[in-house]
């Protein structure tokens, strides 16, 4: 029996390693670990309680406005201590945050071999997304085993002379939690009215736009014209925007400071104004998120994440970066890239939503990225490689 530890400490982590960590719980071939290292806190810990995963070791991370310098010197002493008292086999990474590649590179130092969940996304640019680009790579180095989600991630990894035998395409796990999600909705009629429920306030005779941003290197500027095309999108009398606001302070402060007085919290108690365009909310759990996708005419949104998701819903997917490493979705035709200049942003975003040609080709429910079955071709893999 091989003893594997997963190390993460952000919600997309949480989200697409559930289903790999449930099913190898489930397989007499491995003994699991959990390694959380708090990187988040409110946003993680719903995703724990919802897939009743219960972390074996919690290096409690998070402190608001974190550098990425705290969160490596944390990760690295913590996550020592437990490959020095504890026989690992593998310790288990998934995608590109400070946490997962930190994790790589002490279970290097400590001669554990790495396991690459999501491995050989690339953008080409090492600065964007900043730091992520650098940390997949980076723990590329390091890895193991590399299980690539797309060709297009096994070629990137190719192109970078990683040998052929250790790479492997599984589709992305983010589809498995999606479809387990959608199964758990729709066989449980009562949570589909609570949270129908909760955003009972939206305008049936409007179309809602989902959004979320949240990358580092679009703070400030980037991440501001953002928000005045969307207020500019906001007073089209057809629309209204939903965003669920990412923690990060920087974020916060860029939505205060276009949105004002055009925005209305929903959860903080106060009455709700029908004329509202933009409605502003803490981050929303994985199932209620999934219901506004898939209740949304459409999705703005800078998230690795959410561009895997949407084209499973038919949803067309706007994605506010200047480069994105997921080009699957936009050959597919369920995504393009939009300026992050104001003017222009609103220019696309309207001609998607008046142009049904265009509109109608990005809602075509076929999804790129995943099939839903990654996690258990990863375990048989894990079973032969390691
Ligand atoms: C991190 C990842 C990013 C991933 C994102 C998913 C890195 C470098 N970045 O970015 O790749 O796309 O998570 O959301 O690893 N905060 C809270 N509570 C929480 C979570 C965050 O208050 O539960 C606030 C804190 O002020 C924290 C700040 O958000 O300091 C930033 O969190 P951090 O994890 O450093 O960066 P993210 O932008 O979330
Ligand atoms: N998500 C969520 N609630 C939200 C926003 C996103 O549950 O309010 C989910 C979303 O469905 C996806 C994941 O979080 O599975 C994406 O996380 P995020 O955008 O924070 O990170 P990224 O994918 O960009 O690294």
């Amino acid at each position: 029996m091989k003893t594997l530890l997963f190390v993460f400490g952000t919600r997309p982590e949480a989200i697409k390693c559930a289903p790999v960590i449930l099913k190898a719980h489930k397989d007499p071939r491995f003994k699991v670990l959990v390694c959380s290292t708090g990187q988040h806190r409110e946003m993680i810990r719903p995703l724990f309680d919802f897939f009743g995963i219960k972390p074996d070791f919690d290096l409690d991370l998070m402190r608001p406005g974190q550098t990425l310098i705290d969160i490596s010197m944390g990760v690295m002493s913590g996550l020592n201590k437990i490959l020095n008292e504890n026989k690992i086999d593998a310790v288990v990474v998934q995608g590109d945050t400070t946490s997962g590649f930190i994790g790589s590179l002490v279970a290097f130092y400590n001669k554990v071999s790495v396991v690459h969940i999501e491995a050989g996304l690339r953008s080409g640019d090492i600065y964007s997304p900043f730091p992520e680009e650098f940390n997949r790579k980076g723990t590329a180095l390091v890895s193991k085993v590399h299980l690539a989600p797309t060709e297009t991630a096994k070629e990137n990894l190719l192109h970078e002379h990683y040998p052929a035998e250790d790479i492997f395409v599984t589709g992305n796990t983010g589809i498995d939690a999606l479809f387990e999600v959608k199964r758990k909705i729709a066989a449980t009629p009562q949570l589909q009215t609570e949270v129908a429920g909760k955003y009972s306030f939206l305008n049936p005779k409007r179309k809602m736009i989902l959004v979320t941003v949240h990358r580092r290197e679009s703070f400030g500027e980037p991440m501001e014209e953002v928000m005045k095309g969307l207020l500019e999108l906001s007073r089209r009398e057809d629309l209204e925007l939903m965003i669920p606001l990412h923690m990060n302070p920087q974020v916060r402060a860029s939505a205060k400071k276009i949105f004002g007085d055009n925005a209305q919290w929903i959860d903080k108690g106060e009455t709700l104004n029908p004329a509202n365009k933009i409605w502003l909310c803490e981050p929303v759990d994985y199932v209620p998120f999934i219901y506004l996708m898939d209740k949304a005419h459409m999705i703005i949104t800078d998230s690795g994440g959410v561009q895997e998701e949407a084209p499973s819903l038919g949803k067309p997917i706007l994605v506010a970066r200047e480069k994105t490493e997921r080009p699957e979705a936009i050959a597919a035709g369920t995504s393009k890239l939009i300026p992050l200049e104001q003017a222009k942003f609103f220019k696309m975003a309207s001609e998607v939503l008046d142009t049904p040609e265009i509109f109608n080709r990005m809602s075509q429910a076929k999804n790129p990225f995943g099939d839903g079955k990654a996690s258990e071709k990863i375990l048989d893999i894990l079973d032969t490689k390691l």
